[in-house]
């Protein structure tokens, strides 16, 4: 039976050129799978699929070459097939990084072949979803020569689930995907989330939530834990997951847990926490061969600790280095590996400095299989922010970059917002101009370093609860796997994969989706550097969605006299947290860039930008034309009635409707906001409003 929901990229939708489709029926109607081991079950079962939707036909799956054809699809290690080994280079393949695999055509006693090879399991599944790809992208492959290998070791996803709530922390796709109550039983869903995350390479998922308590209260006013992800730790859920943990093991994906800091008292039933506390340290150890028995190849655990309510090192009167390396240690035997997160802050009036602070003295202190996770910019996963000032200075410690996948502050999956141009941003930024090789992109390639993107996929149809959110998820895992790669590359793969290849149509989604970004920057922050200016609420996840910019004074620094924050050499030195090089462009407001001029600096509401206009009318205009903007997109959107399928068509161009009647309240507030501090009015008439 078809599951109701959606198959995302994974359509694999029948190839109507019939040239095409004839030379992809040649070399991939019969398919000889290895046979060696339990994960390659993944392989067949998505060749099946694939190869079925995409030939026309159900391909037939040998367990030996088969000789009666005119060509055929290899697939398996040089060690297990000797088809293989005759058609690849064998070193280069056992050189390969781990998931690395190579796509080639050869000949086999006067046959031809396609081989997919790698030296690892993981590599053959990854190099089998490639080759869907190209296939699914209309890519010739009749003389194919592929390489592949990851740029970066881990790929994760944080996938922020709520055991037991059956909840997604800014999930915004609907109910949780995993059920940890039923587990071992599994879900035909597990398995689709697993395919989705394989096919871009993603290769390690951190089952629930970074926050893994919330005190909370009930109706009855009774103390309660609203949230309680520290109890998979526990004996009893450990057990659960061994299922869940061999099914995503099939596509490489290593499981991980975020784990609470206060899990020795809080399980173990010890007096303390604290990581100098030798019994603390056996706990962990123990708790870690535990975990080891049931999971042998477990990813290892993620720590929120010191942060927003999560217990830390700082309760026990100890800091990062002994908490991270306590559970280190206990991991190290196995293997495995700690990501502590570097989102610390609440010690420094502004967010922005405390993290470089806090964690760059300590740079060499933790242990190898420690690596800091540290969000892009220093503030939190804003739609525009520099890029923190950790990377590039923090030499002797292993680095995660934490990236969110989920639009948490780019309107919430109502909202369209391809977040690839902004991590592309990141990415390619030099974290020292004078040095060489330091971009952000190429500090994640030795053991222990790489991405880590937050967004959990929910139970809604779509998955991601937008259908172009859907490109977030793929672009991220693509980035990881390569962040060479350049954006338009990625768009048109997934567009192609997602939307199939009329030109029309292929062209209007492209520009939608490059448009989109800038937009959502331009009416939620004006556009030249302000940023955090959400409504909060009182609930106990944050709104983050409506307008609240005058509850943020800290950030935004508006004064009649003027707006923004100087966090620069006459403030509070943010600036100089950079390389000399960059503390000097950011510093100088003539020099700054533009688009974090007011993240840098206080400036008066008349100051004068290089283009003539003054902060205020830019502030003015820059709100206007987001909303313009996003008018246009949704007109483009329009335009794919009856081009595209109705579910994907009717439901983006309804939260187009919605996207383009919330930015302009979005506007309404930004502008009226600068309007009552500065009491300039604008230029074009526009504000003060009469309403
Ligand atoms: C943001 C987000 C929280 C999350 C936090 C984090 O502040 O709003 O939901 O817990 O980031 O990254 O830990």
């Amino acid at each position: 039976m078809q599951p109701d929901y959606d198959d995302c990229w994974l359509r694999y939708r029948e190839v109507r050129d019939e040239a095409l489709r004839a030379s992809y029926r040649r070399l991939c109607s019969h398919a000889y799978v290895s046979e060696q081991s339990r994960e390659l079950g993944a392989v067949r079962e998505e060749l099946r699929r694939g190869l079925g939707g995409l030939l026309g036909r159900d391909p037939h799956l040998w367990q030996h070459p088969p000789r009666t054809t005119d060509g055929f699809l290899a697939v398996g290690t040089p060690a297990d097939m000797d088809v293989v080994a005759q058609c690849v280079d064998e070193e280069r393949v056992a050189d390969l990084a781990e998931g690395g695999y190579v796509i080639t055509t050869g000949e086999w006693e006067g046959t031809d072949v396609l081989v997919v090879s790698a030296s690892s399991d993981s590599g053959l599944v990854y190099g089998t979803f490639h080759l869907l790809r190209l296939l699914s992208n209309h890519e010739p492959i009749e003389d194919v020569h592929v390489v592949e290998e990851p740029a970066s070791p881990d790929r994760l996803i944080n996938h922020w689930d709520n055991p037991f709530r059956g909840s997604v922390e800014r999930g915004y796709a609907g109910q949780s995907v995993f059920d940890f109550e039923t587990l071992p039983d599994l879900r035909e869903r597990y398995r689709d989330y697993a395919r989705l995350l394989a096919s871009v390479g993603i290769n390690g998922i951190v089952l629930n939530n970074v926050n893994t308590q919330i005190p909370g209260r009930d109706s009855a006013n009774e103390a309660m834990d609203v949230l309680e992800g520290w109890r998979l730790l526990e004996t009893r859920y450990l057990e659960k997951l061994t299922g869940l943990a061999s099914l995503l093991r099939r596509y490489g994906t290593t499981t991980y847990l975020s784990v609470n800091f206060g899990a020795p008292e809080k399980i173990g039933g010890l007096d303390t926490s604290d990581p100098n506390d030798p019994e603390v340290a056996q706990w962990w150890a123990e708790k870690a061969d535990e975990i080891y028995d049931l999971i042998p190849d477990f990813g290892g655990f993620l720590v929120k600790a010191d942060s927003e309510g999560q217990p830390g090192p700082y309760n026990y009167d100890a800091d990062h280095v002994d908490g991270a390396n306590v559970l280190a240690e206990a991991l190290e035997p196995h293997g495995g590996r700690v990501w502590w997160r570097a989102f610390v802050y609440g010690s420094h009036k502004d967010r922005a400095v405390q993290q470089y602070d806090t964690f760059e003295p300590l740079d060499g202190e933790f242990r190898d299989n420690v690596t800091i996770q540290v969000k892009n910019g220093p503030i939190d996963f804003q739609p525009r922010e520099p890029v923190s000032p950790v990377f590039g200075q923090m030499p002797e410690t292993e680095l995660g970059l934490e990236l969110q996948i989920t639009g948490e502050y780019t309107g919430q999956h109502v909202h369209a917002c391809y977040h690839v141009p902004m991590w592309k941003e990141v990415l390619e930024f030099d974290t020292d101009p004078e040095g060489h090789g330091t971009k952000v992109k190429d500090l994640f390639t030795d053991e222990g370093t790489g991405m880590a993107g937050v967004g959990g996929p929910g139970e809604d149809r779509s998955w991601t609860g937008h259908y172009l959110a859907q490109a977030n998820l793929y672009g991220y895992g693509r980035l990881a796997w390569d962040p060479d790669l350049e954006t338009e590359a990625i768009t048109d793969e997934w567009v192609r994969q997602t939307f199939g290849h009329d030109p029309d149509v292929v062209e209007t989604v492209t520009d939608i989706m490059h448009d989109t970004w800038p937009a959502v920057i331009d009416y939620s922050t004006g556009g030249i550097g302000l940023m955090h200016m959400m409504y909060n609420g009182e609930a106990y996840l944050e709104n983050h969605y409506d307008p609240g910019p005058e509850e943020w004074p800290g950030y935004t620094g508006a004064t009649e006299d003027g707006i923004g924050k100087d966090r620069n050499s006459e403030g509070n030195g943010y600036a100089q947290q950079y390389p000399d090089a960059l503390a000097d462009l950011y510093d100088d407001p003539e020099s700054c860039p533009k688009e974090l001029l007011l993240f840098f600096h206080h400036l008066p509401w008349d100051y004068e930008l290089s283009d003539g206009r003054t902060v205020v009318q830019t502030l003015y205009d820059n709100c206007h034309a987001g909303v313009e903007e996003a008018r246009r997109l949704r007109e483009e959107w329009r335009t794919l009635e009856g081009e595209i399928d109705e579910e994907r068509y009717r439901h983006v161009a309804e939260r187009f409707d919605e996207q383009v009647e919330h930015a302009g309240i979005w506007r309404d507030r930004l502008t009226d906001f600068f309007y009552d501090y500065s009491g300039i009015a604008d230029e074009k008439g526009r504000v003060p409003r009469e309403d």
